[in-house]
């Protein structure tokens, strides 16, 4: 199966996990293509694909604009196709987070008029040495006060890369 792979990150969590899923939809026996949304989306050769893995992070509760807009312009080409969500955000990562989380796919849903086939809530990572001040304290405010994590200064990856790949492999399965 041609499998496109289409991303957008900020801080390169999205851009890892979508590195990591072409190894492993490579391994499964298909061929795969990435594209970054947010610099190429008009190279994006949705005409090419048989399915699509689309991995993009929330940033205050939102998947970025650019995405967004992307999927309305293309929503009519992605409902033809097989479609994949993955959704990173911190508040994935906790289990009373499940609710806020799942909610960020709704609103996309709800915004750009695209519903994936499936969609899959993935943990993302804390990345304090890449934030500027005021991105340090929404990440605490907003995604870590509401779900009681207290180290609010260290870096940690909460991707939970197993769970990632077995998602990825039984949707193309299926
Ligand atoms: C400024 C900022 C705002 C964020 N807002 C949210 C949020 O509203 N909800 C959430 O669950 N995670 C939030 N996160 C966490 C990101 O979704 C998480 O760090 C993810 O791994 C980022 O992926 P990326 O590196 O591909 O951009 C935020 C992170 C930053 C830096």
């Amino acid at each position: 199966m041609k499998v496109l792979i289409l991303y957008a990150s900020i801080e390169g969590q999205a851009l890892k996990v979508t590195r990591f899923l072409q190894k492993a939809v490579r391994r499964a026996g298909h061929t795969t293509k990435a594209v970054d949304v947010n610099v190429k989306r008009a190279e994006a050769p949705l005409d090419w694909a048989d399915c699509l893995i689309i991995v993009a992070s929330v940033h205050r509760r939102r998947h970025p604009v650019e995405f967004e807009k992307f999927l309305t312009v293309n929503r009519d080409a992605l409902h033809r196709k097989k479609t994949l969500l993955l959704s990173l955000s911190l508040c994935a990562a906790f289990p009373q987070g499940q609710e806020e989380a799942q909610s960020y796919v709704a609103e996309l849903s709800e915004r750009t008029g695209f519903t994936p086939t499936a969609d899959q809530l993935v943990a993302g990572a804390l990345q304090f040495k890449k934030y500027k001040d005021y991105e340090a304290q929404v990440v605490r405010f907003v995604a870590l006060n509401l779900n009681e994590y207290d180290e609010v200064h260290e870096d940690k990856e909460f991707t939970d890369w197993p769970a990632v790949e077995a998602g990825v492999l039984a949707f193309l399965e299926r």
